[in-house]
C-alpha cells in the first residue's frame, strides 16, 4: 500500500518552532511591561516577609500581556523563594469557590478524597495548610469576569483577618468597570489597587512580532516589511492578534511550499480567517444560532440562554458566548447589576459592526 506517513518534508520549513508563535508561549522577555511588572512585584513582595501585601486588580484589553505578566511574576517568585505559594486559576475554567479552592489544594499537593468535598471543607484544608506551614498564598485570579461566586473573594479577605493566615490576590479582567461592580463589602475588605495595561502601539507590536519571528521562524523566511504590515493591520493593540496573524501567514506560506512568507500569504490567510467567521461557515450550530438571534437586535446573555439552552448548563452556554466574543463576532457589554445577589449581572450582547 502507498505510504501516507513518511519523513520527507511536505513543504518548505518556515516554522522552526511553532510553540513560540502560539498564545500560550511564555516569552523570556516581556517588552514594554517593565513598569507593570515592577508594580506587580512590589505589590506581592511583603508576602515574602510574611506581611500583608497589596491586592492588585489588573485590567486592560485582550492581548495586552496581562496573563503573561502575571505568570512571569509567579515564576520569578517561586524561583526566588519557597516561602510564598503562587496559585493560578482561570475563573472561566474554575468559576466557583469549590473549583478555585481545588486549584489551591492542587498547588499545595494535598490529597483530596474522591467523594469530593464541599467548598467550606476544601477551604478549611487550605487554611490548615497555610497555618501549619506558615506559607502565604498568592492567588492569581485570571478572567475574573467568569467568577460566579463573589463570595470567594469575601471568604479569602475574611480569612486574612485570622492570625497566621496570609493571602494576596492579583485579579485580572478585561473589564475596566469591574471594580465598580464588586460588592461593596468585598471591595472594602480587599482594597484593590488598580493597574491598567494599555494597548500596544504599532511600533511596539512590530518589536514583539520581531522577537517571536526571530525565535520561531527559520532565518530568511520573513522580513520586516511583513511585520510592519501585520502591526499596522491590528486595530486594537493586541499582541495576541498580531501574533496570530503572523502564525497564520507562516502556515499559509508553508502549505504552499513557499521559501518565504509573502504579503500575499498574509492577505490570503486574513481573507480565509474572515471567511471562517462568517456565520454558517465555520461556526458550531449553537454559535450560528446565537448569531442569527442577534441579527434581529441586541439581547442579554440571560435572554439568549433562555432561548437557546436546550440541555446546556449556563456555564457551557457562556463559553459559547465567550468564544464568539474572542473571535470578534459579538460584543458583550456589562449591564448595571439588577439585584444585589453577589453575582455579576447579565451582559448585553450584540453583533460586531462588520457582520
Ligand atoms: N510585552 C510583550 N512581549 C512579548 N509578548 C507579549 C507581550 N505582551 C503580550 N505578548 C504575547 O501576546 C499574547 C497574548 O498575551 P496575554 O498575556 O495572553 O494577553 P492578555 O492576558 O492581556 O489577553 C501572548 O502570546 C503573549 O506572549
Ligand atoms: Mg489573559
Amino acid at each position: 500500500m502507498q505510504k501516507f506517513f513518511d519523513d520527507t518534508p511536505s513543504g518548505s520549513s518556515i516554522i522552526a518552532r511553532e510553540d513560540v508563535l502560539l498564545p500560550l508561549y511564555q516569552p523570556d522577555e516581556l517588552r514594554y511591561r517593565g513598569n507593570e511588572l515592577q508594580v506587580m512585584a512590589d505589590a506581592v513582595k511583603p508576602l515574602l516577609r510574611k506581611r500583608e501585601c497589596m491586592n492588585l486588580l489588573i485590567h486592560g484589553k485582550s492581548g495586552t500581556g496581562k496573563t503573561s505578566c502575571a505568570k512571569a511574576i509567579m515564576k520569578q517568585l517561586s524561583e526566588h523563594s519557597p516561602v510564598v505559594l503562587p496559585v493560578y486559576a482561570n475563573c472561566w475554567e474554575s468559576p466557583t469557590r469549590a473549583a478555585v479552592f481545588g486549584r489551591i489544594i492542587e498547588a499545595m499537593q494535598l490529597p483530596v478524597p474522591r467523594r469530593g468535598l464541599a467548598a467550606d471543607e476544601l477551604f478549611d484544608r487550605v487554611l490548615q495548610y497555610v497555618k501549619n506551614y506558615s506559607r502565604p498564598v498568592l492567588l492569581v485570579l485570571d478572567e475574573l469576569d467568569g467568577l460566579e461566586e463573589q463570595e470567594l473573594l469575601y471568604s479569602v479577605a475574611r480569612a486574612n483577618e485570622r492570625p497566621g493566615i496570609l493571602f494576596g490576590i492579583t485579579g485580572i479582567t478585561n473589564n475596566p468597570a469591574f471594580l465598580a461592580k464588586l460588592d461593596p463589602r468585598v471591595r472594602s475588605s480587599l482594597r484593590f489597587s488598580e493597574l491598567r495595561f494599555s494597548e500596544y502601539s504599532e511600533e511596539q507590536l512590530f518589536w514583539i512580532l520581531k522577537d517571536r519571528a526571530t525565535a520561531g521562524l527559520a532565518p530568511g523566511t520573513w522580513d520586516e516589511k511583513l511585520l510592519t504590515k501585520i502591526a499596522r493591520g491590528v486595530d486594537d493593540g493586541s499582541a495576541r492578534i498580531a501574533l496570530e496573524k503572523l502564525w497564520k501567514a507562516a502556515r499559509h506560506a508553508e502549505d504552499l511550499a513557499r521559501p518565504k512568507i509573502t504579503l500575499q500569504d498574509l492577505a490570503d490567510s486574513e481573507a480565509e480567517n474572515e471567511a471562517a467567521v462568517r456565520p454558517g461557515v465555520a461556526l458550531s450550530e449553537t454559535e450560528s444560532k446565537i448569531v442569527e438571534h442577534l441579527r434581529n437586535g441586541s439581547r442579554t446573555t440571560d435572554e439568549l440562554y433562555d432561548l437557546l439552552k436546550s440541555g446546556k448548563t449556563k456555564r457551557m452556554f457562556m463559553n459559547y458566548l465567550a468564544r464568539l466574543e474572542e473571535k470578534k463576532i459579538i460584543q458583550m457589554d456589562a449591564q448595571p447589576e439588577t439585584e444585589a445577589s453577589g453575582r455579576f449581572g447579565p451582559k448585553l450582547c450584540r453583533l460586531c459592526p462588520k457582520l
